[in-house]
């Protein structure tokens, strides 16, 4: 039997979880649970009891033991800038937040390889990592606040993804502490592994469900030299969709290919006051498409045979940034529209991927069913990947969290998104607002088996409870 009711956090547990951390680490001021309370997530609020700031792996695997025993809920959370409501603690207990466990270890630059503790800003990790000459490749948008061990949690992807890959095909090896304060090591520092179940994989993308990845081995690659950005205006948005695939169909694997709707280009171009992209009346979006090497002649071949390859498209004239600020310009405009487009009201987003080619369709689909349910809707993403995010806006409805009539658009969406192949989510992750569609996409055999892990490292459900499956 699986508890779902838990014991509150008693002046006496606060006094134990001070003797743990150190009294100035664990915070019950109603500033600190404010600002606990929430994370990137539509406009969701979910009180913790405590915030806990432990720096060491012993002292995380205290406070696990003694929730555990105390069958006290414990949340863990790093930056708090994710969109499935991972980090929120929505049965209340103890929030461990990991921000003070910010040390990168060390670089190993015999083997390409770093060792970081999960609370290092992932952009930090990437320039750090950079000064050697190597490259660490997963970049979600929010790189310069987000963390290196909520990027493990989620199984981030981002921009450079569709050519180099997400986080797990990065991830050699973890410290992880269990939720009765085990703490073991998940595989070995290695390229190839076949030891047995792959529990380093298992660990990345559970959200903080099945234990707390206290360090982590990264598997790093030679930093490309060069890098060559074009912007592409179409008239249609459909056609840019189809472009996509064609792109790769025709054998260019571009570093960078992202899509995005051209309200998203004008509420972020407000937001951070650029001109940067010139848009005409008639476009209705832009590719955004980017290539990287060690060869710039061959990138400059490569740019310019794609941009011949969509002359037969309707597009408007190819746009290309010149210099690192131009780049730097326009990556800025693409990595803050999540957060533009919140604020004037499009709350709900949605993280939809489906095979590559089946992008137009999900596209026509989308739209069609914002018609149909009488929402606003802003499509941008990794089109590369099939990777869209989805910003609905609907009049009076901030959050689709427990909100039935959002739920039956989102329910209709994933229909459509997996009848095309696809599944809920790319990156985001499943977290609080996804779950109550995980039977769109698995059956009772496969919903039974994730169940039955979460179980097997977690039995009494103390750790991030409520997430992406509910026990029965
Ligand atoms: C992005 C985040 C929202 O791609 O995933 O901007
Ligand atoms: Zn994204």
């Amino acid at each position: 039997m699986v508890s779902d009711s838990y014991s509150n956090v008693t002046s006496e547990i606060i006094e134990l979880l001070s003797g743990i951390v150190g009294a100035s680490y664990v915070l019950v001021d109603a500033d600190t649970l404010e600002r606990f309370s929430h994370d990137e997530t539509e406009n969701l609020r979910f009180f913790p009891e405590v915030v806990v700031r432990p720096r060491t792996v012993d002292e995380i695997s205290q406070i696990l033991k003694l929730c555990n025993e105390r069958l006290i809920p414990v949340t863990p959370r790093g930056a708090g800038t994710g969109l499935s409501g991972g980090a929120l603690a929505c049965k209340g207990g103890v929030l461990l937040s990991t921000e003070r466990m910010n040390s990168i270890l060390s670089i190993d630059e015999r083997n390409l390889q770093v060792t970081t503790e999960p609370g290092v800003i992932t952009e930090v990790l990437m320039d750090e990592v950079k000064k050697k000459g190597l490259f660490y490749p997963p970049d979600p948008s929010s790189r310069g606040s987000c963390f290196i061990g909520g990027n493990i949690a989620e199984n981030s992807g981002g921009p450079k993804a569709v050519k180099y890959g997400v986080v797990k095909d990065y991830v050699l090896n973890l410290e992880v502490v269990l939720p009765n304060g085990e703490v073991l090591w998940t595989g070995a520092n290695v390229l190839k592994n076949s030891t047995g179940y792959n529990l380093t994989q298992l660990f990345v993308g559970s959200e903080g469900t099945l234990g707390i990845v206290t360090k982590i081995v990264l598997r790093l690659i030679p930093l490309p030299r060069y890098d060559l950005l074009m912007l592409v205006p179409f008239r249609n948005l459909e056609q840019a969709g189809e472009a996509v695939s064609e792109i790769f169909r025709a054998g260019f694997v571009p570093s960078g290919l992202e899509l995005m709707e051209i309200n998203a280009l004008n509420i972020v171009s407000k937001m951070v006051d650029s001109t940067a992209v010139p848009v005409t009346e008639d476009t209705e979006a832009h590719l955004i498409i980017e290539v990287d090497g060690n060869d710039q002649e061959v990138l400059m071949k490569d740019m310019e045979a794609i941009g011949e390859l969509l002359a037969k498209y309707d597009i408007g004239e190819l746009y290309f940034a010149d210099d690192a600020q131009q780049k730097a310009e326009l990556w800025k405009l693409r990595r803050r529209v999540a957060e533009a487009v919140k604020l004037v009201g499009y709350t709900i987003e949605e993280d939809t991927v489906v095979p590559r080619a089946e992008l137009p369709a999900l596209i026509r689909g989308v739209k069609e069913l914002g018609r149909k349910f009488e929402f606003n809707v802003v499509c941008y993403g990794h089109a590369g990947d099939g990777n869209l995010h989805i910003r609905i806006h609907k009049e009076g409805t901030p959050n689709s969290y427990g909100d039935a009539a959002m739920n039956e658009c989102l329910r209709a969406l994933f229909a459509l998104v997996h009848s095309l192949g696809g599944t809920i989510s790319g990156e985001h992750g499943i977290g609080l607002i996804q779950k109550g569609f995980m039977d769109v996409v698995f059956n009772e055999s496969g919903l039974h088996l994730m169940r039955s892990i979460k179980r097997a490292f977690d039995p009494n459900n103390i750790l991030n409870p409520g997430k992406i499956v509910d026990l029965k």
